[in-house]
């Protein structure tokens, strides 16, 4: 695993089994705020009128560096919004790879706490990063993840695997079934791509699909949402 620097300054992984990188060679931090914060988050507070202050549970597939987890434990301390954060992987990242990102230095102060909490958050157990958010990070295969317990649980889903031609198992149509059982009514499926066959695979699986411009360099993204109608599954 290889670091690199993107356009914006911050860091990303190579992977040089899949020829990819973790993120937009455009800027990393660039991508993550805009299409799984702004688009993703943000969309979703503004939409949902959260009466009960209930907190937002989040879940992410590929956890990689951490930096959605990063970028939504500021904004859950700088907000006091509570958020719940569900991330899985398939291969966690040494701490001693993680040490080497510059994230914290090209993000805000309270970066650099945040971020070494998350890095020491135990996989596979619960933690409480402090008053507004707390994670939940699983060692799994997305393939093997047991979504009974799940069902619908989660209000935003960020879904941030490698590329559909590099990867195409995470984006069968399944696993979009899948994310429709885990969604709660009106909940929202964010993510980077906007190819033709994730599209349809999110149509198919009943949400309502919303082609968005893209982050810097990238001409659109996708947002998906569940409709408030179907309660029942
Ligand atoms: C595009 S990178 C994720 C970037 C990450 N969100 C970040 O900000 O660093 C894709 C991630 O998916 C993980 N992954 C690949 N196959 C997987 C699988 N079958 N189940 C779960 N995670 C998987 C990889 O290990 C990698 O960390």
């Amino acid at each position: 695993m290889q670091i690199q620097a993107t356009k914006d300054g911050s860091h990303t992984l190579f992977n040089a089994t899949l020829n990819e990188t973790y993120h937009s060679k455009f800027g990393a931090i660039e991508e993550s705020k805009y299409v799984f914060l702004e688009q993703g988050l943000r969309a979703f507070i503004s939409k949902k009128v959260n009466t009960q202050q209930e907190p937002i549970t989040v879940f992410e597939i590929g956890y990689g560096t951490g930096l959605n987890a990063l970028l939504f434990a500021n904004f859950a301390t700088e907000n006091k919004v509570q958020i719940q954060y569900t991330g899985i992987d398939i291969l966690p990242l040494s701490k001693a790879l993680m040490e080497q990102l510059n994230y914290v230095q090209l993000l805000p102060a309270i970066s650099k706490k945040h971020f070494e909490q998350l890095n020491e958050a135990a996989w596979d157990e619960h933690t409480q990063i402090n008053d507004c958010f707390e994670i939940n990070k699983f060692h799994t295969d997305l393939h093997q993840f047991d979504y009974t317990q799940y069902i619908q649980t989660f209000d935003l889903i960020l879904m941030d695997a490698f590329a559909p031609d590099k990867q195409p198992d995470m984006w069968q149509n399944k696993v979009f079934k899948d994310f429709y059982l885990l969604c709660k009514p009106e909940a929202i499926v964010v993510t980077y791509t906007s190819k033709g066959t994730v599209k349809r695979g999110l149509l198919e699986a009943g949400f309502t699909v919303e082609k968005l411009p893209g982050p810097p360099m990238k001409r659109h993204m996708l947002r998906a949402t569940k409709p408030l109608q179907n309660e029942t599954i």
